[in-house]
């Protein structure tokens, strides 16, 4: 029998738990060398393999692997790149069908969130059309939590806990301060439309009393008035208040309070600064001192405090796509199917891209609050087991964490320069 060669790429905003999923993909493959040959990943994703800018992940040691396994941000690089529709741009899929023969490459492993999923599929509905029988497999990954087919996307865990501990931190500093200092503090998240991390800091809140006071979701239309109702009564009852903002929170007539005003390849706004707004208003509004926060990158790297469940995920998905291809399957993620909720039990099934590709997964009505401000015993019962447990990198003698960090050298080409 001959052995197949893989080709992986990540794609999109990474996550702290990316590589982990990439060195769970290399892994199973070794496991299994009488079936698979070579593993190739693309150099900046998707962009790499159109360029054929393909790494040889054999030089990565088992040491690497372990280290690989530790570290955030996307070794292999990614990009935000999306593949228009076949009609539009058939000549991009030729390409990566040429580069996919001129490798010898039998399995496309794509490592991202929705727009990924649809590239994945367009991807193995071309190479059915012309009759290159490459099977692609969808990896999940994204930090917003809002992939379907897959009950939580590795990297959100992470993310979830990082900033369900802040939350509780800058709290607890906040309170200590406000007799006489800051009275509020704001911290911003990430997540896009959906709300699933501004809902993750909810899990800081232990009783009733406990912050965040206010959490304003993307899914629920900002009420300045109310909002500000919200604020005056926590500082009255609780002495200050720590109120968490999602990036993508927006007016009832769809008017986001942040917007940088710029765009990414996929046509999405690039969303960030939200918090300064929320202050300004507080400060203007209700003169309550106070100091804010954008998450940011901080979150979407924060590895020093990477969720052991969603590590777990992170490397069950990459080890699962890599199954899934050798038994057959192609045009499916490798997604999370929960079984209980406590003690928390999951399985890795393949799904068909197309229940996967280009839909969003917002936050559900019965996850949130009735007044809009926080989360549900049900969404707790959701969330909690995804934060759970540490992984923590190793650290070296001087204090910081042993990330991988090399530059990786890219196969002679075999193919002419590509222009789209
Ligand atoms: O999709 C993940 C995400 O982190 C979003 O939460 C955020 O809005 C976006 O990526 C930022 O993307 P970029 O790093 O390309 O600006």
């Amino acid at each position: 029998m001959s052995r197949k060669n893989i080709l992986y790429a990540q794609s999109g905003g990474v996550t702290p738990v990316i590589n982990a999923s990439a060195a769970a993909v290399i892994e199973a493959a070794r496991a299994r060398p009488d079936e698979v040959g070579r593993v190739l990943a693309g150099r900046n994703g998707i962009l790499g393999v159109l360029q054929e800018e393909l790494i040889d992940t054999a030089e990565l040691s088992s040491q690497d692997l372990v280290a690989m396994t530790q570290t955030p941000g996307g070794v292999f690089g990614s990009c935000r790149y999306k593949l228009k529709g076949l009609e539009e741009n058939r000549r991009e899929y030729e390409r990566l069908i040429e580069v996919f023969r001129a490798h010898d490459i039998d399995i496309f492993l794509y490592n991202g969130g929705n727009d990924s999923a649809d590239t994945a599929l367009k991807v193995s509905q071309m190479s059915r059309e012309m009759g290159v029988a490459v099977q692609c497999i969808a990896v999940p990954k994204t930090i917003d939590n809002d992939l379907e087919g897959t009950d939580n996307s590795p990297g959100f865990g992470s993310v979830a806990k990082y900033v369900a501990v802040s939350t509780l931190e800058a709290s607890l500093d906040v309170k200590s301060m406000a007799s006489t200092s800051t009275k509020v503090f704001v911290l911003e998240v990430m997540g896009r439309h959906a709300g699933w991390i501004a809902a993750a800091a909810g899990l800081a809140q232990r009783q009733p009393s406990d912050p965040p006071h206010v959490i304003l979701f993307p899914e629920v239309a900002f009420d300045e008035a109310r909002f500000l109702a919200a604020v005056e009564q926590a500082v009255e009852q609780h002495g200050y208040c720590t109120v968490v903002v999602s990036e993508g929170l927006h007016t009832a007539d769809g008017k986001l309070l942040s917007d940088s005003g710029s765009t990414d390849a996929f046509g999405h706004a690039q969303l960030g600064g939200v918090a300064p707004v929320i202050a300004g208003l507080v400060k203007d509004r209700l003169g309550y001192k106070n100091h804010w926060a954008v998450s940011d990158y901080l979150q979407r790297s924060a590895r020093h405090i990477a969720s052991q469940t969603d590590l777990d995920h992170a490397r069950a998905v990459g080890k699962a796509a890599v199954e899934l291809a050798l038994d057959g399957h192609s045009g499916v993620l490798a997604g999370i199917q929960r079984e209980a909720d406590e003690p928390y039990r999951w399985t890795v099934r393949p799904v068909p891209l197309e229940q996967v590709a280009n839909h969003e997964k917002k936050i559900p009505a019965e996850f949130l609050r009735a007044d809009g401000y926080g989360i549900t015993e049900a969404c707790r019962t959701y969330l909690a087991p995804l934060i759970r447990g540490e992984a923590y990198p190793d650290y070296g003698a001087d204090g910081l964490p042993g990330f991988l960090s090399r530059e990786f050298a890219t196969l002679a080409r075999r193919l002419a320069n590509f222009t789209a």
